[in-house]
């Protein structure tokens, strides 16, 4: 009797253990492409930060909306895997790719150095610059014209780096925020003297608030920069499934249409 019962006990045991692993299997299904390559179905978890409309943003339904999100959506069709998109904030996009919570960064992410030090990314799919940003009755006209004035930017962005750049990274006259309609928001309250940011991104900020009363400066100080979607350092079967998407929807004239930019 007894016999049996331990009998018994181990045989559930055996099954909860198979159970188990087969649950953990599933869960990891959606880290690394499988060995053959093959994405078919794929589900990859996407990190963005929403407040950066044309490029991702919130609409009046909840959802996440936006270039990047046709773009990679595009790429998914072409290379038959499926995304899942999460408003996890500009830093955390980095973490969580980092510890491998995330599979793919997708925010306007500019391609530099400094990151491709820690990252890997894509073929670039967009041209962007910084520009400056003013309240219309200020009389700054050029970058140099910042050396010594009150900076909103947002945090670790290449609008920050670019203001460390002018003012020294230690520079107390830099204030950095989680986003870039909030550097836009400090600005406009009179907190600091200018914002810098990405054009296409405060342009559509200044469509959206007409009433702003803010003056735009371009200056060719600042270099082009070109926007890359961004992977675990390593995760070459995920970058090469991004790339050969990416290709296509710039040979079939599909990234053109959602952007509106002619950039192969
Ligand atoms: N292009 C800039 C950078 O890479 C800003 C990107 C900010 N993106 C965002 N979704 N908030 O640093």
């Amino acid at each position: 009797m007894k016999k049996r019962f331990w009998t018994l006990l181990m045989i559930v045991a055996a099954f909860t253990l198979v159970l188990a692993g087969c649950g953990a299997k599933e869960n990891t299904s959606t880290g690394d492409a499988p060995a053959d390559g093959g994405a078919k179905d794929k589900v990859y978890k996407v990190g963005t930060e929403a407040t950066f409309a044309p490029f991702e943003s919130i609409d009046d339904k909840g959802n996440i909306v936006g270039l990047d999100v046709d773009i990679l959506q595009a790429i998914a069709d072409e290379m038959g895997f499926k995304v899942e998109w999460e408003n996890i904030g500009w830093e955390p996009v980095f973490q969580t790719i980092k510890n491998g919570e995330t599979h793919i960064g997708a925010s306007g992410i500019t391609i530099n150095e400094e990151r491709k030090a820690s990252f890997d990314f894509t073929e670039p799919y967009y041209e962007s610059q910084l520009l400056i940003v003013v309240k219309e009755d200020s009389d700054i006209k050029s970058l140099a014209d910042l050396k010594d004035k009150k900076i909103s930017v947002q945090i670790n962005a290449t609008g920050h780096m670019a203001a460390k750049k002018l003012q020294g990274d230690a520079s107390t006259n830099i204030m950095a925020f989680e986003n870039q309609p909030v550097a836009i928001q400090e600005m406009l309250n009179g907190n600091v003297d200018a914002t810098i940011g990405d054009n296409a991104v405060i342009y559509e900020y200044i469509k959206a608030n007409p009433n702003a009363k803010l003056k735009v400066i371009e200056d060719d100080a600042f270099e082009k920069e070109y926007y890359g979607f961004m992977v675990k350092k390593g995760n070459t079967e995920l970058l090469k499934l991004l790339n050969e998407g990416l290709q296509k929807i710039k040979d079939n004239g599909k990234l053109a249409e959602i952007t509106g930019q002619d950039f192969k």
